[in-house]
């Protein structure tokens, strides 16, 4: 036999829940624990027959074999039933929602989970069996989770209990039902109790936390003291409260709270009993409620987490400006650094706070070459660093200010504004889901990574880096792409490091130590170590780098590591590991890129990123095809918006940018992704290009390139040239993006076979072309195709010679005419193509054969 159980004191989630597990378990007989609830107590006055429930007495015991139980996994909580259960006889099947605890049974399927109903768990499987509900069960099934849920206002509620009332109200639940017996008016007699308690209550002030005891001894006993201390939170308002009430010779304890820093659960085990973080109670049987009482009182101060302060959540270090700032230039900081507002200093003491309001205001009326000081707030409020969160919630309510300086003795050390608020208190849950970024930044060891794909000389060298950080009390990083490389799992052996402290001194100190070169850039400071292995590492010092117009080159000023990260390009790359011994491989993301790199997202860190850098555009492209990644629509919008920046852009940085870009796996996807951005018609003079030009570059490329002993050819500067085609600029424009002699030269070849009247097209022997072309490099040519559209069999005959003339085998060199007595000089070239024309067109064969030609020939 099969029977499902649940606790005494028998609430509406307990019914709901065994009234469903009949639903999985059919044959189950449901047992009714020896006491309910006092609400449901009234409906099963009403409802009991069309339940079928059993008495524990009117079971077979002896015949269970299986004890599913409900809203509980300890037998302790079960009151009478426990005694008919032999333990080691049945199999126990558990669906639960409270934490786990040492009680509980051993189950052969417990399905314990943090929802805010056990309904919820059980109504979930429901509907994946799609077994069929009356609209009565369903109605059962949502007093169960309206009631245990508070309307779905508990913090325990979760997304999965919604989902389900939405199921069950598509099911008929009947929302009269569930009002009346949900929300049960007070009795007469807990009416007093409730006056009793609240008139006796003592308030405990902790760390920023209200928290009241209430006590109350009396000989009769009423239930529902769950109910009453939700009723009195609502009523006070305070963050929490415990009750300790005497019935009888019973002390029962109950407490609530409504903050996420509280934690009842282990004072309320302390006492025997158990729950939530935030809901918990206990029952002593003859106890000595003055030592009970006690007990809560000493314990409460531990029930308090410790405060989340101004310091952990104010943004540092503080942009601050003068009061001689101009409005425009406040406007222009708030826009470059993202900030709402800024603090306003004179002879370094702070007189105001100038905000994003003040400053369109004062904008709007024509002012914005005015200084700040006339249109700041003045007598700003600041609070110390210790502050906790809870108070600067009040302070910001009850002053309505929306920003609050951070002062450490008289210096300001930060400011919160209303979003770190609003971050801080969300963090906890956002932080799951990747949205919010605290000051605080994520934190998780990648060292696995580390180990899986870095070299093992790189990891030592590292962590020798680190050690060597300590000896001066530098916090050291590798930064940038290698990061966001060891993320996505991809081998990267291009270490960036960034120092807290000097770059260059640390530099010096790595080749003193570990050998090696250093080169300085003082402007930027910034150093080169050249390893003695050859391997080159750029040394920083954490920085920030604002630009004086957009697209100018950057200054630098020195700064921490947060203002280094988000100075950068994209989330993905605005992360660090620390290298420090004790901190080796701990990850520092304070923009959620660990996060985008999971969705697949290439996000800008700040509005104004592409119009600082329009090559960043570019990057984008890159990474969206490189790791099969998107832009978010925001970032897609910034790039498109910020497109024709790059025309002030010098053009040997766009080439460098384009050259990696056209290097890539997919250059053509790119160049249509940059159509789109709208940045083509900025760097060649018009929007439109033709694809499938470029297509069948691509594919000509990828068929002929690789057969090519030297590839470190200069395809990408083809796509430029093929771009250029379309326009009415001339080819020639391409130059301008040549970054060295060889992308220049091929330019020029393209050109030049342009140019040609196509006489090796009419040539038939492989040989004839090769006397033509044997000095254009495969990329010219395969371009050429391309340009020209060829027709296929032009086409196939000049694949078949670039595929051809990759073998021609060097028969006969400069010393074999010389043996054969021919002077060295101009004939010398002449004669060894010859030679290879020869053998593309079969004549000849090996070595022999070619010097019989020359005899034959010139001799
Ligand atoms: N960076 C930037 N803006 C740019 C160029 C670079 O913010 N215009 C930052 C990024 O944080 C980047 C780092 O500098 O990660 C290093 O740049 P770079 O070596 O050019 O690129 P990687 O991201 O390492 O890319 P790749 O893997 O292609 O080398």
């Amino acid at each position: 036999m099969q029977v499902i159980i649940s606790h005494v004191n028998l609430d509406f989630d307990g019914l709901a829940s065994m009234v469903a597990a009949k639903k999985l378990y059919p044959q189950a007989k449901l047992i009714l624990p020896s006491k309910q609830g006092k609400t449901v107590e009234r409906f099963l006055a009403i409802y009991r027959d069309s339940l079928n429930l059993y008495h524990p007495n009117e079971i077979n015991w002896q015949e269970v074999r299986t004890v599913i139980m409900v809203d509980i996994a300890s037998l302790q909580r079960t009151g009478d039933v426990a005694k008919y259960i032999n333990d080691e006889e049945v199999e126990f099947i558990v669906y639960d929602h409270h934490e786990e605890s040492d009680h509980n049974v051993q189950a052969k399927l417990a399905k314990i989970e943090k929802v805010g109903a056990t309904v919820t768990l059980i109504l979930e499987k429901i509907k994946m069996k799609n077994i069929s509900i009356t609209s009565f069960e369903a109605t059962i099934f949502a007093l169960g989770l309206y009631t245990d849920t508070g309307s779905f206002t508990y913090l325990s509620t979760t997304s999965r209990d919604l989902k389900m009332a939405s199921y069950l109200i598509e099911n008929g639940a009947n929302l009269q039902v569930i009002t009346k017996f949900s929300e049960s008016p007070l009795q007469e007699e807990e009416q007093q109790l409730l006056q009793c308690l609240i008139q006796q209550s003592e308030e405990h002030y902790i760390d920023g936390i209200d928290i009241l005891i209430a006590s109350h001894q009396q000989n009769e006993y009423i239930g529902g003291l769950a109910f009453l201390s939700r009723k009195a939170l609502e009523m006070t308002g305070t963050d929490a409260l415990i009750f300790v009430v005497e019935m009888g010779k019973r002390i029962f304890i109950v407490g609530r709270s409504t903050s996420e820093r509280i934690d009842i659960l282990p004072l309320v085990k302390k006492l025997g009993g158990g729950g939530h973080k935030k809901a918990a109670s206990a029952m002593v049987k003859d106890g000595n409620f003055h030592e009970v009482l006690t007990t809560v009182r000493d314990d409460i101060y531990q029930v308090v987490k410790p405060a989340i302060t101004a310091k952990d959540i104010m943004t540092s270090p503080v942009k601050v400006v003068s009061t001689k700032t101009s409005i425009e230039d406040a406007g222009k900081m708030m826009l470059r650094y993202g900030h709402t507002g800024f603090p306003v200093l004179e002879n370094e003491k702070l007189v105001g706070v100038i905000s994003r309001r003040d400053v369109d205001k004062a904008k709007h009326h024509g002012l914005g070459h005015a200084p700040v000081k006339g249109y700041m707030s003045t007598n700003p409020i600041t609070i110390d660093a210790a502050m906790s969160l809870e108070e600067v919630q009040h302070l910001m309510i009850d002053e309505n200010v929306g920003r609050l300086p951070v002062k450490d003795n008289e210096e300001i050390i930060g400011i919160i504004s209303r979003t770190n608020v609003i971050e801080a208190l969300h963090g906890e849950q956002l932080n799951t889901a990747g949205k919010v970024h605290l000051d605080r930044p994520l934190e998780i060891t990648l060292i696995d990574r580390m180990k899986n794909f870095l070299s093992i000389e790189n990891l030592q060298l590292l962590k020798q880096i680190g050690k060597l950080a300590d000896q001066i009390n530098y916090s050291a990083y590798i930064i940038g792409g290698i990061v966001r490389d060891l993320i996505i799992g991809r081998t990267n052996e291009d270490i960036d490091i960034v120092v807290e402290g000097n770059g260059i001194d640390f530099a010096n100190l790595l080749a003193e130590n570990l050998g090696g070169t250093v080169r300085c850039h003082e402007k930027f400071a910034t150093a080169t170590w050249k390893h003695p292995s050859r391997l080159k590492i750029d040394i920083t010092s954490a920085r920030t780098e604002y630009y004086d117009y957009p697209a100018a080159l950057p200054n630098v000023e020195m700064s921490s590591l947060k203002e280094d990260l988000f100075r950068r390009d994209f989330t993905i790359n605005a992360m660090a590991i620390q290298i420090n011994e004790d901190h080796f491989g701990k990850l520092i993301d304070y923009f959620h890129g660990f996060n985008d790199i999971k969705q697949n997202k290439i996000k800008v860190l700040y509005n104004l990123s592409f119009v600082e850098d329009p090559t960043r555009i570019l990057r984008a492209v890159r990474f969206e095809q490189r790791f099969n990644f998107k832009m978010d629509q925001q970032t897609f919008d910034l790039a498109m918006i910020s497109a024709d920046k790059i025309a002030s852009t010098s053009k040997p940085r766009i080439a460098h940018e384009l050259s990696i870009l056209l290097k890539e796996k997919h250059p053509v996807e790119s160049l249509v992704r940059l159509g789109e951005i709208g940045i083509i018609r900025y760097l060649i003079g018009t929007h439109s290009f033709n694809v499938q030009k470029l297509k069948t570059f691509k594919s000509l490329v990828d068929e002929i390139v690789p057969l090519q002993q030297n590839q470190n050819s200069e395809t990408w500067v083809c796509y430029l040239v093929i771009l250029f085609s379309e326009t009415e600029n001339e080819i020639e424009l391409v130059k301008d993006y040549c970054l060295n002699n060889e992308s220049l030269k091929v330019t020029d070849q393209i050109v030049e076979l342009l140019d040609d009247n196509q006489n090796f097209l009419k040539e038939d022997t492989l040989g004839a072309i090769h006397h033509s072309l044997k000095n254009y490099q495969t990329e010219s040519i395969i371009c050429y195709i391309a340009l020209m559209q060829l027709q296929e069999c032009f086409a196939n005959k000049l694949k078949k010679y670039l595929q051809n003339r990759t073998q021609i085998p060097k028969l006969i060199d400069g010393n074999d005419l010389l043996n054969l007595n021919i002077e060295k000089g101009p004939l010398f070239a002449k004669i060894l193509l010859e030679i290879e024309c020869a053998y593309l067109n079969q004549e000849i064969h090996s070595k022999e054969d070619a010097i019989s030609k020359v005899k034959r020939e010139y001799l």
